[in-house]
């Protein structure tokens, strides 16, 4: 196949994607600083909270922050807190959790938020919604006036009802796809061996909130990444100035 990529064009990706990363970190150590000794602590997964994770790991070996358990989403975010150092607990060994830091696909103005490009949603929403405070760590590029406007809906379902799910997805409006794996000729399993469903809405998503409960009435779906009422703030990196803004 061409290649028609020029060297001016690669490297200033390269330099977008350090800006980026740069500004990611920065938004991680800000957000971490909010932990204090002693608190049971979220791990949402993905790029951003990945940093964050690291960050909390660089405090704790520091002796900064003492007597921290964290509980993960999914594999990804406990193996990495292993790997920094983060001692993690099972979910069910912690009553509350203090603070829990996640990504997101995308944000809207009201804080709510569309998530699960990792496949990990479901249970990142159960961190999420049982922390006294959730924060979402996004970079400016994730928020949107309309959730959906960038990004479907995934929807976690058990394998042996995909087809009634999928029909009744279209009586939503949504154009559903079975996400499929990278690589493999087969569908994405999630850790909790379900599949996803992308549900694009070409009509918009007007009231998220009614949508994220429709979705999740219907018989067959474990959960689905829209999440309304949930999230304490959001802080933005704002690239270009180097700043980040809080919601
Ligand atoms: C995974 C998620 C992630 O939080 C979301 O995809 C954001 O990831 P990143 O910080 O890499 O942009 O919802 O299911």
């Amino acid at each position: 196949k061409g290649f028609s990529l020029s060297i001016s064009a690669v490297s200033q990706n390269d330099t977008t994607q350090e800006v980026q990363d740069a500004s990611k970190r920065a938004l991680a150590k800000k957000a971490v600083g909010l932990v204090k000794s002693g608190m049971v602590v979220g791990l949402g997964t993905g790029s951003t909270s990945s940093l964050a994770i690291e960050e909390l790991g660089r405090l704790i070996n520091q002796g900064k922050l003492k007597d921290i358990v964290a509980v993960g989403a999914n594999y990804q975010s406990r193996v990495l807190a292993r790997q920094f150092g983060v001692k993690t607990v099972d979910l069910n060994d912690v009553n509350n959790i203090d603070i829990a830091f996640d990504g997101a696909d995308e944000v809207d103005f009201n804080k709510n938020l569309l998530k699960g490009g990792g496949a990990a949603h479901t249970m990142q929403k159960v961190i999420d919604s049982m922390s006294k405070e959730c924060i979402i760590l996004a970079d400016q590029s994730k928020v949107v006036l309309q959730l959906g406007s960038t990004f479907p809906v995934p929807v976690e379902v058990l394998p042996p009802a995909i087809s009634p799910v999928l029909r009744r997805l279209v009586t939503l409006g949504g154009v559903p796809e079975i996400r499929s794996a990278l690589r493999k000729d087969g569908p994405v399993i999630t850790d909790l061996g379900n599949m996803v469903v992308d549900v694009s809405f070409p009509n918009g998503i007007q009231n998220p909130a009614e949508l994220e409960k429709s979705i999740n009435m219907i018989p067959g779906v474990v959960e689905n990444g829209i999440v309304s009422g949930v999230v304490s703030s959001v802080m933005v990196a704002i690239q270009d100035r180097d700043d980040v803004i809080v919601m």
